[in-house]
């Protein structure tokens, strides 16, 4: 249940106005609620109370150190994709020794720096990164925790760029070549069969895709599990989100059902897949980033120009595709709505930004209200894969992020300084 609701006409995180921190910080402004952080963490660490579980929060969808931090505090583990994100867990306060190291091209640099870390488990995604794998713990008189990441080919009937569990998909080892990886795998020198993990995709708004792969991957568990001794069973991430009606997913009353109206909550997810894991007598380990980030993340910006032409209402904003790459990435959805609410008719609007790309906006003949220049917006479920994939194109500077509890709210990422975006940049020694 998120925190972002107006209070009276204005938009509130927490106990606190967005337009306070616009004004205070300048736009774009990316906005998270660590009451929403710890309610989602909570929630899920709750329902899945009847296993030995561990959340490892996927911390590419949102790696600001304040975020981490507070799911640190919260006993969370990390699903991390590089060195850099590994790096970033710990100076953050995380645990390296609750990590798990995912991704298709570990390189033989970070493959040490995990192993020197002591991570919990390498997710490995090929025989040529097992034997990697093995070589560099050889090297390093390490012994190398992994874990083959199984494709159990079920389609997550979601987007097509944020689905994995296919054969069309780069990830994980097919079904019915794991166990022989596996007998592989057990001759390799310096290698713990630890255990076995798996990711079908993201954004599953409904719990079928979930149920399919892990009835059909358990009994596949189970064996491995006799022969190899494993500890873990990873079922990935993947949760969806509430998008098209973000604000009013934030009334309590939409989570007390068993699938809310629309939404997967942790308690339907649980009810369907506890009965089917527990028998494994495996320790659980979920992969969520989105679930835990989304809702808790909004993105504050300014209308810049109003222009009007035959055909549509542009409203320019002065954040971009730079900051919030996902609608035109992935056609994605995005609640869009006043910080200071307005009355009257609503008006078919195409929100953009700047950028010089057709492809930068961010809604497409959206009924809005009428906004004039100055006016705020705030774009929804922005605290998932929105930060994070932000980029200096058009060479502007990264957005500010700022992070509330309650009344409080502190500047956790300051906003880029225009010469820090060429700081890596020199001149050729031939250029006068
Ligand atoms: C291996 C793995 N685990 C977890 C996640 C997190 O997914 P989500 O943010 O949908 O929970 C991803 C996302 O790409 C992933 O690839």
């Amino acid at each position: 249940m998120h925190s972002f609701r107006y209070v009276g006409k204005e938009l509130y995180c927490e106990d606190v106005a967005l337009s306070a921190l616009a004004k205070k910080h300048g736009t774009p402004l990316y906005v998270y609620s660590e009451a929403t952080l710890t309610d989602h963490y909570t929630k899920l660490d709750e329902a899945l109370a009847a296993l030995d579980h561990r959340i490892c929060f996927a911390m590419k969808s949102n790696s600001n150190l304040a975020v981490i931090r507070t799911l640190a505090g919260l006993g969370s583990g990390f699903d991390v994709v590089s060195a850099g994100e590994l790096a970033r867990t710990i100076a953050a306060g995380g645990d390296p020794t609750k990590c798990v190291f995912a991704g298709v091209g570990k390189t033989e640099e970070e493959i040490a720096y995990a192993l020197k870390q002591g991570i919990y488990s390498f997710n490995v995604e090929s025989e040529a990164e097992l034997q990697r794998i093995s070589k560099v713990a050889l090297r390093l008189k390490k012994i190398a925790p992994v874990a083959v990441r199984v494709n159990p080919n079920i389609d997550a009937h979601t987007h097509a760029k944020i689905t994995t569990g296919t054969y069309e998909n780069k990830f994980g080892i097919a079904f019915e070549e794991v166990e022989k990886v596996y007998a592989r795998a057990a001759k390799l020198s310096n290698i713990r069969l630890r255990g076995i993990q798996m990711h079908i995709g993201s954004q599953l708004t409904d719990v079928a895709p979930f149920r399919k792969a892990v009835e059909k991957v358990a009994p596949l568990v189970d064996r491995l599990s006799q022969k190899h001794g494993f500890d873990f069973f990873s079922i990935g991430g993947g949760i969806g989100i509430v998008y098209q009606d973000a604000l009013a997913s934030g009334d309590p009353a939409w989570w007390s059902g068993s699938k809310g109206k629309g939404i997967l909550t942790p308690a339907a997810y649980a009810a369907e897949l506890v009965p089917l894991l527990k028998p494994l007598g495996l320790k659980i380990l979920l992969e969520p980033g989105r679930f835990l980030s989304g809702n808790a993340g909004a993105l504050v910006t300014r209308v810049e120009y109003i222009k009007r032409t035959g055909k549509k209402n542009f409203v320019i904003v002065d954040a971009a595709m730079n900051d919030l790459i996902r609608p035109a990435f992935y056609d994605s959805y995005h609640e869009i709505v006043p910080l200071t609410r307005k009355g009257g008719a609503t008006i078919p609007s195409d929100v953009v930004g700047p950028i010089c790309e057709s492809g930068d906006y961010f809604a497409k003949d959206r009924p809005l209200p009428k906004v004039g220049e100055g006016d705020h917006l705030a774009l929804l479920s922005a605290g998932a894969y929105g930060s994070v994939m932000g980029s200096n194109y058009n060479s502007r500077g990264l957005a500010a992020e700022v992070l509330v509890k309650g009344k409080k709210s502190a500047l956790v990422r300051r906003r880029q300084e225009l010469s820090e975006i060429w700081a890596l940049e020199s001149k050729a020694p031939w250029q006068a």
